[in-house]
């Protein structure tokens, strides 16, 4: 089993512990971390490449295919974000914004229409729903139906140490519990497509499909119609 990790932060503090105690679950998996900013270190200035001459024309091409390929080879991505002004951090944000091409609307991959994911997120009052849902945003757009979400307000303090060991318990057994489940799935079957996804996909196609007919036809058209996506494939049929 393969797991891509991708954290929102390179601070080794409540997120990346909670994290740390999610992944102590899967101690047989082939895990790929990236630590953002690091590994993926500037902005999309908005150029429009990605979506109208390719994503190799990205001037962040090398770090964005890395993390690509790793996310398409995964059964398992685990997104992690503390809360920062009620959202993901900036670094986040940053690689999300990156992947806007794998919108649904643009070019989403087939492979990612049968993965899970598991979102990661704490805040210390309030904050964790609008975090989580930044990323959920994205991820449900890139066309995967099976997201959890763990998310908890710390209450009493930021640091892991300094909080109430009642506290450290709990969030303990509640990302334990997440964990568990996860472990139990059968990786070697993708995750079933939800109706509110095909939806998604399906207005996307009605789109593409008028767009074709005008004679608009770009990068993201091809795409859908190299697919046979415009025809009778569909990239839950394939997974
Ligand atoms: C710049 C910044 C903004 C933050 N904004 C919020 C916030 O809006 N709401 C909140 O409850 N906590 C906020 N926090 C606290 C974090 O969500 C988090 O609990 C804390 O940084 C510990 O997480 P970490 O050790 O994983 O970095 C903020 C922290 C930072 C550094």
């Amino acid at each position: 089993m393969k797991i891509t990790v991708i954290n929102g932060t390179e601070k080794r503090g409540v997120t990346y512990k909670l994290k740390k105690i999610f992944l102590e679950r899967f101690q047989s998996a082939e895990i790929t971390e990236f630590y953002l900013p690091k590994d993926c270190p500037a902005f999309c200035c908005g150029c429009t490449n990605c979506f109208m001459r390719g994503e190799d024309t990205c001037k962040d091409h090398v770090y964005i295919s890395a993390i690509e390929k790793s996310l398409i080879l995964s059964d398992l991505i685990v997104m992690t974000s503390p809360s920062y002004v009620m959202h993901v951090t900036g670094a986040m944000k940053t690689l999300l914004d990156h992947f806007g091409y794998r919108w649904m609307p643009h070019r989403p991959a087939a492979e990612m229409f049968g993965k899970r994911a598991v979102i990661i997120t704490q805040c210390l009052g309030a904050g964790a729903t609008s975090t989580a849902k930044d990323i959920k945003h994205s991820l449900s757009w890139w066309g995967i139906s099976k997201i959890e979400v763990f998310k908890c307000s710390l209450m009493s303090d930021i640091v892991w140490s300094s909080l109430p060991e009642k506290k450290r318990k709990h969030l303990t057994n509640k990302i334990n519990r997440l964990a568990c489940k996860f472990a139990r799935f059968n990786y070697a079957k993708p995750a079933r497509t939800k109706i509110r996804t095909k939806i998604k996909f399906e207005l996307c196609r009605f789109i593409q499909k008028r767009v074709r007919k005008n004679g608009i036809i770009g990068l993201d058209n091809k795409y859908w119609h190299d697919n046979g996506w415009l025809d009778n494939s569909r990239p839950w049929n394939k997974t």
